[in-house]
């Protein structure tokens, strides 16, 4: 099993860091060997679109034949998406949403005719489903009865997902990180976990390729700042 671990916010000792990286040692519970990809948007930004993708993507006939160079970028992201079993993302809410980094992501993924058909019925997505998890961290509170703020964050980001094919999507939060001393965000963060289901990893046992892949060389996890697995080049 190929576990794609994505970080987007700036901050090392973050929340949504050590959310994500939780959900990444329960996965790894279940596999022990399993590898992991390392694409980290905070450590290493993306740059935002540039002309010549913004070229490649403004009509179909440059869609089909895109100038030289210009999807390149958008080619070996997506390749970290096709290649792996499971996704985690831990990110951070920023003015009701996602950070402006992971759209960067989010821009160079989803691209017509490579990871979705565009339809007169909408958006069809191109990708295998797999599951997804997304461990977000708030400063104030989006969801439930104490939501003081709308949440564009979840909403967006799984339309987005969805439109490509990922649609077994889970979110876990840790909100109100204004609110938490160490012990509250550890507490904070089991409360959050104890909120996932590992049952559609579970399942993935069944597809081809776990065996072979829970016997390869996965490099054993620990911390929240690994370097692990396949490092993913820096753009
Ligand atoms: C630019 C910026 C915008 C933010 N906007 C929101 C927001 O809309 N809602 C909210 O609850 N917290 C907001 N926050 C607070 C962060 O969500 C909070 O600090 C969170 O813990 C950051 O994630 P991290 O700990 O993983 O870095 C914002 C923080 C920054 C830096």
């Amino acid at each position: 099993m190929n576990i794609l671990h994505i970080d987007v916010s700036p901050r090392q000792e973050s929340h949504s860091r050590q959310l994500s990286a939780a959900i990444v040692e329960r996965l790894l519970r279940l596999a022990p060997g399993a590898s992991i990809s390392r694409r980290d948007l905070g450590a290493d930004p993306l740059p935002h679109t540039a002309a010549d993708y913004a070229f490649a993507l403004s009509t179909p006939a440059t869609l089909a034949a895109p100038p030289k160079g210009a999807v390149d970028i958008s080619e070996a992201l997506i390749r970290e998406v096709e290649t792996a079993d499971v996704i985690v993302i831990g990110t951070p809410m920023y003015n009701f949403t996602i950070p402006s980094i992971l759209k960067a992501w989010i821009d160079q993924i989803l691209r017509v005719g490579r990871t979705m058909k565009s339809t007169p019925a909408g958006k069809v997505g191109m990708l295998r489903d797999r599951p997804v998890f997304i461990g977000v961290a708030s400063g104030g509170v989006f969801s439930g009865e104490r939501a003081n703020q709308p949440d564009f964050l979840t909403p967006y980001l799984s339309l987005a997902l969805n439109s490509i094919g990922l649609k077994t999507l889970q979110f876990l939060s840790v909100q109100a990180t204004a609110f938490l001393d160490g012990d509250k965000a550890a507490l904070a963060r089991e409360k959050a976990l104890a909120a996932i289901d590992l049952t559609v990893v579970r399942e993935l046992r069944g597809v081809d390729g776990w065996p072979a892949v829970l016997a390869s060389a996965g490099r054993p996890y620990r911390g929240v700042r690994p370097a692990l697995g396949r490092v993913a080049p820096a753009f």
